[in-house]
């Protein structure tokens, strides 16, 4: 069961003046369980990527499948596929409307036909999965902290039952806590099975969670791969507005020099490295 983009293409405004092409060729599968990052710097065209995955943007080439189900206009599946493709924008709390965090996750799951009866409980679940408990089902929703609004907008989006989750910049703005406690929610959301696709401008929580990494440079693939492997590109072959996570550039520089350091963006195992050759 997977997402699979193949050879996806986009043009915004096309034979206008105002064409701009967005995106060109861009291939990969997304596999549930599986966590991918993408990553580029600003008008690289992650937004449009990650909104052809649910639908919102239908391929002008190339094509979307999820779970089988193709993504095309007038698709009898589109319902299915924008169900199973959870997508949280950036800024999500930009979005909250409800009077109560239980009226706000509530609202997709009744959207979407399912029986009264099974609201509360399924409310309950999608917050327990976020680490919200009951205390915050009455609360309003504005009244909450950046890093809790953004778990009721997930917890929102959970609340239908999605096998993937996409995340468009979810960690922009938030304090290095609050980021540390989004990546680990979604590790854990990982393990339990929903494939992740984060968007992001951190390398940094890329090259820590990722299975892949796609690297978008002015709407084209520029590598897709392991992290380890996306160092390695990174290294010989800079890309603008894209630097390397500080560590990673140490350890490289260490590496260089000893042959025995290796290139990592783990503190840890740099820690390790630097102490055994102490030795
Ligand atoms: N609705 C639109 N109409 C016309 N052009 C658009 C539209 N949305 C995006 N674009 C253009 O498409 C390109 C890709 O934009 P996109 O929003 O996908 O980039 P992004 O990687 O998400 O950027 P950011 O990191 O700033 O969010 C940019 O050149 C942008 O100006
Ligand atoms: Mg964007």
């Amino acid at each position: 069961m997977s997402i699979v983009v193949d050879r996806l293409s986009h043009t915004y405004h096309p034979n206008t003046p105002l064409e701009t092409r967005a995106l060109r060729d861009i291939t990969f599968e997304l596999q549930r369980g599986a966590w991918m990052s993408v990553v580029g710097h600003t008008g690289s065209g992650k937004s449009t990527l990650v909104q052809h995955l649910n639908g919102l943007l239908i391929p002008q080439s190339g094509s979307v499948v999820v779970d089988g189900m193709e993504v095309r206009e007038k698709s009898p599946h589109l319902r299915a596929v924008r169900r199973k493709v959870g997508l949280v924008f950036q800024y999500p709390e930009q979005q909250l409307f409800a009077e109560s965090v239980l009226e706000e996750v509530a609202f997709a799951p009744r959207n979407w036909g399912v029986p009264e009866a099974e609201i509360p409980g399924l409310v309950q679940s999608s917050l327990a999965l976020v680490g919200l408990d009951g205390q915050y089902l009455e609360r309003s929703p504005f009244h909450l902290s950046g890093g809790e609004k953004r778990k009721v907008a997930i917890a929102s989006v959970l609340a239908s039952a999605p096998e993937y989750l996409v995340l468009d910049e979810p960690t922009a703005g938030l304090d290095s806590f609050s980021r540390k406690e989004l990546v680990d929610l979604l590790t854990a959301l990982k393990e339990k099975g929903y494939g992740i696709l984060l968007v992001t401008h951190d390398l940094d929580i890329a090259l820590q969670a990722s299975d892949a990494i796609l690297i978008l440079n002015r709407g084209e693939q520029v590598v897709r791969d392991t992290p380890r492997r996306v160092i390695e590109h990174l290294r010989g072959d800079h890309i603008p507005g894209l630097s390397l996570p500080d560590i990673v550039t140490l350890s490289a520089e260490l590496h260089d020099r000893t042959g025995t350091v290796p290139v990592t963006w783990d503190w840890r195992v740099l820690a390790q490295a630097i102490g055994e050759m102490k030795r």
